[in-house]
């Protein structure tokens, strides 16, 4: 599919099946890279849902070392724009003490969920703390610097697809697509 329509809005596409996949390849030996001498004990990935769900289904099984994984439901998007409240649903056996943690994100906007879900867990006294993101939008630097493993570097346009949604719309699309009309 070249566009989308959803709501009435048109999508075109943006990243391929194919583009998404060899990158999570290469960001994979990036990670492998950093975590080849931690393997004392597994690293704990917590896995920021529903957006990094498909994400971080193909990159952890590219991964070759040992991990345990977190699932944390955040929720600050209605349709296109972040309500600014971000709330997080966090299972009740996560323990990250002493832990290298690596926090897997679909997509860093603003930055808001991740500085949240940061001052949330940084009380864990986790030992290593890395960020990794499918996408991070160029808006501010400060946030860019933060995220120590990034997919691709885009400017500000809505997406959707590849677990990405506009109103729970778009997720199960293999491709990414980006807004087209404002
Ligand atoms: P932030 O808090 O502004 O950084 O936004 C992060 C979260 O908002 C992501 O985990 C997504 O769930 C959602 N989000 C931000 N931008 C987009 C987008 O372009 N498409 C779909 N979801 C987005």
């Amino acid at each position: 599919m070249k566009e989308v329509a959803i709501e009435g809005k048109l999508f075109e596409l943006f990243l391929s099946e194919q583009d998404i996949q060899a990158r999570i390849r290469m960001l994979s030996n990036e990670i492998n890279e950093y975590y080849e001498n931690t393997y004392a004990e597994p690293v704990h990935v917590i896995i920021m849902m529903n957006g990094a769900f498909f994400f971080a289904a193909d990159l952890i099984r590219i991964l070759d070392f040992p991990l345990h994984m977190y699932f944390v439901k955040s929720s600050s998007y209605v349709g296109m724009n972040t309500s600014g409240d971000v709330s997080f649903q966090l299972p009740s056996d996560m323990d990250l003490k002493d832990k290298s943690v690596l926090i897997v994100e679909d997509i860093v906007d603003t930055g808001n969920t991740f500085e949240h879900f940061l001052n949330n867990i940084i009380q864990d006294q986790p030992r290593d703390l890395k960020i990794c993101s499918l996408l991070v939008k160029n808006k501010n630097p400060k946030i860019i610097e933060k995220v120590n493993f990034a997919g691709f570097n885009i400017e500000d346009p809505f997406v959707i697809g590849y677990g990405m949604d506009f109103n729970g719309k778009g997720r199960d699309f293999k491709d990414i697509y980006v807004l087209k009309d404002k």
